[in-house]
């Protein structure tokens, strides 16, 4: 199946991105549409960022008011949505995060959460985790793991070392002199939904104290309530120094926010970083309805009683299909781990009307908006066991 638009997409744009075979046209609450008006339940969000549903009326209102009043802002201008964006963030945020700095994407997030380490600390090391993902621009790319996206951009930023995700020992040994911080993710994403052992985030937050090193925790995928609570960190008790945060924070708008506390923030200097865009009125605007969605409609919770959900009845296609893995996840951030490479289960179960991600060659991703109810829930889940259990037949008669 091809259209106009697919071919010409394809002659003209960056070929970095594999294509589905989809023209997405609309989108409401949970659904998307295609041209020809067929609907999709949407287990995506737009890779974890439309976490309000599609199109939320209160989103969308709040961008058509901000754009006829003022579409860009720069930062040395004041601006009352930018206050307003600050003010309502700094108060969901673990407490001890009172400062920000606006972006536009959770990559530039990550780039300042580096230099804001290097600034504030003077030091010039960082410990990342294997299988952290991180984005993909110079910095934050030193960070992540996967050689797939690191080798050919070689040599990337100095100072960067890995250590296997959840080993508290590994990274005690790692950690030197030159630390300036460690940065990994509450629960990792885009390698296969790898949730840590309870102990690791706690335990990481002592060893950092105890070595006088900073802990950026990177947000951008668990942030704004998908496992639960507005931010994964809170299961656990404990604040990092530095939060990037991006994805989800404007429903769709880019957007990125590097939280830090007062202390860290104080020892940036004037120039030190910039951004034309960054906190510019309109992703303020859809961020302050984003913020305010969540806290009235308490969609946290409602991401947890629906993952919860949702994981009850992903374990038990793990029961009933040997090529199932295992499901895990927190929330609404949940993965189907199998036991071959998952494309066909993607375009099959977007053939069948439901749309899912993958993390890693393996593991099928959902990331659906909080808004998702258990309906929805039964009907992805079917059609997936649909399509592994004719996987399963098929890998049999093979
Ligand atoms: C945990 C994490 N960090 C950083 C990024 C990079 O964000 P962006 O694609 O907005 O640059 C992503 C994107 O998937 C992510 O999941």
């Amino acid at each position: 199946m091809s259209s106009d638009v697919m071919e010409r997409e394809n002659l003209s744009m960056a070929s970095v991105y594999w294509k589905r075979p989809l023209e997405i046209t609309h989108g409401r609450g949970v659904y998307l549409y295609d041209k020809g008006g067929r609907e999709y339940l949407d287990c995506t969000s737009n890779y974890g960022v439309a976490i309000t549903g599609h199109c939320h009326p209160r989103v969308v209102e709040a961008i058509r008011e901000q754009a006829e009043a003022l579409l860009s802002c720069h930062g040395t201008f004041y601006s009352e949505v930018r206050s307003a964006l600050l003010e309502k963030l700094t108060s969901v945020a673990p407490e001890s995060l009172t400062r920000v700095f606006l972006s536009n994407s959770g990559t530039e997030s990550v780039e300042f959460a580096f230099k804001l380490a290097r600034r504030s600390t003077g030091k010039k090391g960082f410990i990342a985790m294997m299988g952290g993902f991180h984005g993909k621009t110079m910095g934050a790319l030193s960070a992540t793991w996967n050689k797939k996206y690191r080798t050919p951009f070689e040599p990337l930023v100095p100072g960067f070392s890995h250590v296997p995700y959840g080993n508290l020992e590994r990274l005690e040994a790692a950690i030197d002199d030159d630390t300036a911080a460690v940065i990994a993710e509450p629960i990792q994403g885009e390698s296969g939904i790898n949730v840590p052992p309870a102990g690791f985030l706690p335990g990481l937050r002592e060893l950092c104290d105890e070595k006088g090193v900073l802990l950026s925790l990177d947000v951008i995928q668990t942030g704004l309530g998908r496992t639960g609570k507005m931010f994964a960190c809170q299961h656990y008790g404990i604040e990092p120094d530095i939060m990037c945060l991006s994805k989800s924070l404007a429903s769709g708008l880019p957007i990125g926010a590097t939280l830090a506390t007062e202390d860290v923030m104080s020892k940036l200097k004037m120039g030190d970083h910039s951004s034309t865009f960054g906190g510019g009125p309109v992703p303020c605007a859809a961020a302050c309805a984003t913020l305010d969605v969540l806290v009235e409609e308490d969609l946290p919770a409602k991401a947890a009683e629906n993952g919860g959900y949702l994981l009850g009845k992903l374990k038990g296609l793990e029961e009933r299909y040997r090529i199932v893995r295992e499901a895990r996840g927190m929330g609404l951030m949940i993965g189907l781990d199998l036991r071959f490479d998952i494309l066909k289960v993607i375009l099959g179960a977007l053939d069948r009307g439901v749309l899912v991600l993958d993390a890693g060659r393996t593991v099928v991703r959902m990331l659906p908006p909080y808004i998702i109810e258990k309906g929805h829930i039964d009907t992805a889940v079917s059609v997936l066991d649909e399509v592994l259990g004719e996987e399963e037949a098929a890998r049999l008669r093979d």
